[in-house]
């Protein structure tokens, strides 16, 4: 009978799935010690895993599993070099949480332009009294140019938003390579969007919002020089992965106003912040919910079964990460 580590409990149905099948245990909280010492016990045939539990070359080597099934479409957490050496699949849960993630930069671009988090502040304190021509003057949205860097689906999710408000779309595929991209990969994006040089997209986007992948190439792409090219008014947005900002620069910089505002649903530390960050006026900060709709997250559990099934049963998972594990 299969067995399954859970090392959360997930939203949906999940859980049921496995459990009509084989096995299945429900950890919380587990380290890189537990993690290495469930993975080597030889107990479980697939680990379904969390953004923040790290699989690295440690726990990986010796595993004695079958295949991760990771909750989520990132896998940065995962070293997938090890898995696929040691014979291990590695599957992920993309497509279906591309229109929240979206949702979510869209929330945080128009939160972090229209000084949300102040007002909503305003508004509680009892300190609000009554409109007034010049309270909370925010930046614009309609009419400006957002930067999109990382053109997937979830860069594509964003862009379909961004024009649906009236704003020009630029981006770069992959930065910090400028990648020529076809029409035909645009798909319905196709003469809407355009395509510009890194360099182009820093300097004169009005805000940028980041779906880039962690990778060696895009940790700190937003860095300090980064931030002192764009706009004095720009809003960055981060909804990818935090290591792809430098943190501490970015509080530099939003103190001394290089740039106007940043929305984040991710840090570079997480779930620590950035000296002074939380204290800065002009962020507004959440905590890791990018995909956190409810049909999407049981959709997410559903796909993580599924992956975990096909590899307990010496398949590829529906939705692989290293298909290459197969040959
Ligand atoms: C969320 O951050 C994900 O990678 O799914
Ligand atoms: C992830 O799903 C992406 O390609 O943006």
């Amino acid at each position: 009978m299969p067995s399954f580590l859970f090392t959360a409990p997930l939203p949906g149905p999940a859980e049921e799935m496995l459990r009509e099948v084989g096995e299945v245990e429900i950890a919380h909280g587990y380290g890189p010690e537990e993690l290495k010492e469930v993975a080597a016990s030889g107990r479980y045939d697939v680990l379904i895993t969390q953004l923040s539990d790290q699989i690295t070359a440690d726990v990986l080597d010796g595993a004695k599993i079958k295949g991760v099934a990771n909750f989520g479409v990132g896998y940065n957490n995962i070293d997938v070099d090890s898995a696929t050496a040691n014979g291990i699949f590695v599957g992920n849960t993309p497509d279906v949480l591309s229109d929240a993630s979206a949702n979510t930069a869209m929330l945080l671009l128009l939160a972090a332009a229209r000084r949300a988090h102040e007002g909503e502040r305003l508004v509680r304190s009892g300190q609000f009294q009554g409109m007034t021509p010049e309270l909370l003057l925010g930046a614009d949205i309609t009419g400006t140019r957002l930067g999109i860097a990382g053109l997937g689906r979830i860069g594509k999710a964003m862009a379909r938003r961004a024009l649906g408000f009236g704003m020009e779309v630029v981006f770069v595929q992959r930065p910090p390579h400028d990648r020529e991209v076809s029409d035909d990969e645009l798909g319905d994006l196709a003469g809407k969007v355009e395509q510009v040089s890194w360099d182009e997209l820093l300097e004169t986007s009005d805000h940028i919002s980041l779906h880039v992948p962690l990778t060696p190439d895009t940790k700190h792409l937003i860095g300090a020089d980064e931030l002192v090219r764009m706009k004095s008014t720009a809003i960055l947005v981060n909804t990818a992965r935090g290591p792809v900002v430098d943190e501490q620069a970015l509080v530099t910089a939003l103190r001394n106003g290089t740039i106007e505002a940043a929305g984040l649903d991710v840090f570079e530390n997480e779930p620590d912040l950035a000296d002074g960050l939380a204290e800065l006026p002009n962020t507004f900060l959440l905590p890791h919910i990018g995909s956190a709709e409810r049909s999407t997250r049981a959709r997410m559990g559903e796909m993580c079964a599924e992956n975990a099934l096909a590899m307990a049963r010496g398949g590829v998972p529906p939705y692989p990460v290293n298909r290459e594990v197969a040959r």
